[in-house]
């Protein structure tokens, strides 16, 4: 498993493009430093995964959501396109990255596609967030890029603007999800899958619990998701909880601070 993440250097809420964002609930950057530094080293040294970083830009404070970078398979990378101008500069500094560690650039002809934050892999399959940020529209050349069946999920709640907010995948058999953030035919599909599907509380989704690190039987969620901790133990895994509240003014967590460049 190895992941990329960007360092939280100047994370900042200087605008606001998602319902979690207030100008007036700044992050406190020292926290967040020592917040970051904390999954970083539950990532590499806890759970013993592999980090590469891109480096932070200041003109870009959400460059740390590196989840939004694009989608990573095997060497191709597909670049996201951002759905807002605020955010539309860390294309080429993402680009930069994956230009010079060896990736295949592969452009998506229709966005916007705001990467692994709408895209996550259950098996062989791709579920693909669309609604709030990404389009229907990209999934097609989204599936033809990375030659997997995409199964497409509508997304209804601008608080669960990305799939990721609203849904991790524990396994090829095991997902968690908020209800709620999903349209009616979207539930009738991911029911229709041949997998165990775990609702979480919106308390749980609140604290972003469904944004969770899943490394193997590691699943790495923020502090105040504590329902969803109790039943992922149950369940067998081995829970790092961790606070992560710098980052939730910015509307993201855990999953959303790291971009997989190769699955577990
Ligand atoms: N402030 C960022 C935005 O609104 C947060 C991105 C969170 N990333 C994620 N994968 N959910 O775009």
């Amino acid at each position: 498993m190895h992941l990329l993440m960007c360092p939280p250097t100047y994370c900042d809420v200087s605008y606001e493009i998602n319902p979690w964002m207030h100008l007036s609930i700044r992050p406190d950057r020292s926290l967040a430093q020592k917040q970051w530094d904390d999954l970083y080293r539950i990532i590499t040294q806890t759970i013993g995964a592999r980090v590469s970083l891109v480096e932070p830009h200041p003109d870009v404070p959400d460059m740390v959501f590196t989840a939004n970078a694009g989608l990573v398979e095997g060497s191709l990378y597909i670049p996201s396109t951002f759905k807002y101008e605020e955010r539309r500069l860390e294309a080429s500094y993402f680009r930069e990255w994956f230009d010079s560690h060896g990736y295949l650039a592969r452009e998506l002809a229709v966005g916007p596609f705001e990467g692994e934050g709408d895209a996550l892999r259950l098996g062989d399959i791709l579920l693909a967030g669309f609604g709030p940020r990404t389009v229907r529209a990209s999934h097609a050349g989204l599936s033809a890029a990375v030659n997997r069946r995409v199964v497409s999920l509508g997304l209804v709640d601008g608080r669960y603007y990305h799939l990721d907010v609203c849904l991790a995948v524990l396994n090829p058999n095991e997902l968690i999800y908020f209800p709620e953030a999903f349209d009616d035919a979207s539930m009738a599909v991911l029911h229709d899958l041949p997998v165990e599907t775990i609702a979480i509380s919106q308390s749980d989704a609140d604290h972003f619990g469904a944004n969770a690190v899943v490394l193997g039987k590691d699943v790495i969620i923020n502090l105040g998701a504590t329902d969803l901790a109790a039943s992922l133990s149950e369940r067998g895994y081995r829970v790092h909880r961790t606070d992560l509240s710098e980052f939730v003014k910015a509307g993201g967590s855990a999953k959303c601070l790291t971009l997989t460049l190769q699955p577990a």
